[in-house]
Order: structure tokens, then sequence, then C-alpha cells
């Protein structure tokens, strides 16, 4: 008798963990408890947008590995070696379950952690740190509705000096200006909004624009493409040049992809700009979506032919670009 109740005990344990399992790998992807909205009073539902429009989920959420929901664990592969994204979901351990507001304001606009370390900019704060602050805020209490898990952040695997963070003080003073939060308003809303989201949230320069040796952007390329991309694969020219970038593209292919991947040419985009639509874009509302296509079409066309067959990267001391 005893031993029939244990054995069911045991069957009803690994029942649950069965169970477990599957709602991790059904809900590894889409488990927003909170729908995305905008204009929602409710600012849990405005920082699920903001969360969405500035691809958080993408980097914090090992997909590939099953890893929960903005638990971390995914291993970035930068110039300097690989970087471990850290747990960001409310765990009081191993994730930012004891963040305050300004905790999170603070890594955002300066890239900095409470105790005061100094982050990578594998974690995008040169982009974010224009970000509104009511974004922050709103973000901040979407994070706290997150679903919190224990898993321990994983260490990362710099090549040396890049793995002693003393190194980031001097990149920080060359290349990194806490940027002022952007203005709210400015003569033209609808480009001043595609600016802010393709610029601050969505930091597509991250990937689309060039880096020199030290890792950082080459501001006269800027979203001019990159021989090198994060994944060692180049990544296109998205000014509006007509021969080497998107100027033959309209405002609404442009949208239109931004939403589902496919170029005018009916291409199926793949790799991590999949993963950024998959993850972020296709949640915006279609008024964000053109007004992101709007500004990029009032950019200043560059003309720089992206190699669509990657090449190997150049030794470290050649100077190429990333
Ligand atoms: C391109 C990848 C990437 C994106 C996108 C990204 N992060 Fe991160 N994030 C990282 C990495 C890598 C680190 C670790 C940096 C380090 O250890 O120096 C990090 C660190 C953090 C930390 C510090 C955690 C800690 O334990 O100290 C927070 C908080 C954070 N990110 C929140 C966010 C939020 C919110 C967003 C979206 C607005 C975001 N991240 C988008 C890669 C990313
Ligand atoms: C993590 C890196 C990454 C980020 C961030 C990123 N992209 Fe991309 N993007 C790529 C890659 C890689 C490709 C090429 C994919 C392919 O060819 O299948 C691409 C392709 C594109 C294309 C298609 C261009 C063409 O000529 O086919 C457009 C348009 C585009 N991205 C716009 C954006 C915008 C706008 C943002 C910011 C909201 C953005 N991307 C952010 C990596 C990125």
């Amino acid at each position: 008798m005893r031993a029939s109740r244990d054995s069911l005990r045991i069957a009803h344990g690994a029942g649950a963990l069965l169970l477990a399992l599957l709602m991790s790998v059904l809900f590894a992807r889409a488990p927003l408890a909170v729908e995305p909205d905008p204009e929602s009073p409710d600012p849990a539902a405005r920082g699920a947008y903001v969360l969405r429009a500035a691809g958080c989920a993408t980097c914090h959420t090992d997909v590939a590995k099953g890893g929960a929901f903005l638990a971390g664990g995914r291993m970035l592969t930068s110039p300097w070696g690989a970087i471990a994204a850290p747990n960001i979901t409310p765990d009081p351990e191993t994730g930012i379950g004891g963040w305050s507001d300004e905790d999170l304001v603070r890594a955002l606009r300066d890239g900095k952690s409470p105790e005061g370390r100094t982050y990578y900019p594998a974690f995008p704060y040169t982009a974010y740190s224009g970000m509104r602050r009511e974004d922050m805020l709103d973000l901040k209490a979407y994070l706290d509705t997150v679903e919190p898990v224990a898993a321990p952040n994983k260490p990362h695997e710099l090549r040396f000096p890049f793995s002693v963070r003393l190194f980031l003080h001097p990149w920080r003073w060359l290349f990194f200006d806490p940027s002022p939060e952007e203005p709210g308003s400015a003569p033209d809303e609808r480009l001043a909004r595609g600016r802010y989201l393709v610029e601050t949230l969505g930091h597509c320069s991250e990937c689309h624009t060039p880096r020199n040796m030290l890792g950082a952007l080459k501001p006269g390329l800027h979203l001019a493409g990159s021989r090198y991309g994060p994944g060692g694969l180049s990544v296109p020219n998205i000014t509006p040049d007509v021969e080497t970038g998107i100027g033959s593209w309209s405002e609404i292919d442009l949208a239109f992809f931004l939403r589902t991947g496919f170029t005018p040419y009916g291409d199926d985009v793949q790799g991590e700009m999949r993963e950024a639509i998959d993850d972020g874009l296709r949640h915006l509302t279609q008024a964000d979506l053109e007004a992101m296509a709007a500004y990029l079409k009032a950019l200043q066309a560059i003309r720089n032919p992206v190699s669509p067959t990657p090449s190997p990267p150049p030794a470290f001391s050649s100077g190429g670009d990333w």
C-alpha cells in the first residue's frame, strides 16, 4: 500500500514536471501575459510594447536551447569574444527582482549596474541611452509582471584584454556619451517617431552600421551596411541609395518588410533580421512601422556595396570593418 502511494506520488511529480516542461516549450516564444499596447492606460501593457520595439527578448531569451522567456543564457558573438546575456526576469536571486525603477533607468541610460559596474556595449545601451524616461518606467512595470525564473547567469567568454571590465573605461570615454532623452515633440512628428523607433529603441545601427577596430560604430557609414555583422555575416545597406541600399523600396514595401520579413523581391529574410521581426517588430502598430519606413527613406543615401557572400573578418590588426 505504502509503496504504491509513493509511486503514485512519484508519478504525480513526473506528471507535473512534464507539464512544466511542456508549458515552457509552448510559452518560450510568446509568453506575454500582458498584451503589448502603446495606448493602454496600463503601464505594463505599454511596457510590453516598448519591450517589443526595443527587441529585448531576442538577446535575453535563449530560444535555440529552449530557455525561458527573458531568463538569459544566450551567448552573443562580439568582436571581443562571446558575451552571455543575463537573466532579466524578476527572480530575486538570479534575475533583477530586487531592482528599483532607478536601477533600470541607470542600466539603460548609463550602462551601469546598481553596484556601479560598467556593462559591455553588447547590451546596446549606447542606443537605449536616449530612451524616454516614461518608456523606461513602463518597461520596468512590464518586467515586474514576467514569470520569475531561477537561472544563474553564465560567465562571458571574452578574450584578454576585453575580459577585464576596466578596459571599458577608455572605450566609454572615447565612444559613449549618455544621451539626454529624445525630445517628445519635433517639427515633423512622424519622422521624429520613426527616428526614435529606428535609432533609439530599434537599435538598427548595432547591426546595419560597420564598426572600426575598437568595435565603435563608424559615424560616416550610418546604417550603410556592414560586411561583418554580429553573426559574422554581412548586413545590408538600409540607406535610400538606389543601387546599394533600399532606395527602390517604397515606404509601403519597407513597412510590409518590417512586419513580415518579405522583401519586394519575394525573398524571405533569414537569421538575425528574422529574429528581430518575429520577437519584436511584427508586434508594432502599422503607424509605427510606417513612421520607421518614412524615417529610413528620408535618410541621406550612402553608396556602400556590401558583399552578399561574406569572407572571414580581417585580422584584428588590419583595421578592416566589422
Ligand atoms: C543585442 C543584445 C541585447 C539586447 C537587444 C538587450 N540586451 Fe540587455 N544585456 C545584453 C548583454 C550582453 C548584457 C550583459 C552586459 C554585461 O555583462 O556587461 C545585458 C544586460 C542587461 C541588464 C543588466 C542585468 C544585470 O544582471 O546586471 C539589464 C537589466 C538588461 N540587459 C535589460 C535589457 C532591456 C530592458 C532590453 C530592451 C530594452 C535589453 N536588455 C536589450 C544584451 C542585450
Ligand atoms: C541583430 C542584427 C540586426 C538588427 C538589430 C537589425 N537588422 Fe535588419 N538585417 C539584419 C540582417 C543580417 C539582414 C539580412 C538578412 C538576410 O539577408 O536574410 C537584415 C536585413 C534588413 C533589411 C532588408 C534589406 C535588403 O536589402 O534586403 C531591412 C530593410 C532591415 N534589415 C531593416 C532593419 C531595421 C529598420 C532595423 C531596426 C528596427 C533592423 N533592420 C535591425 C540584421 C539586423
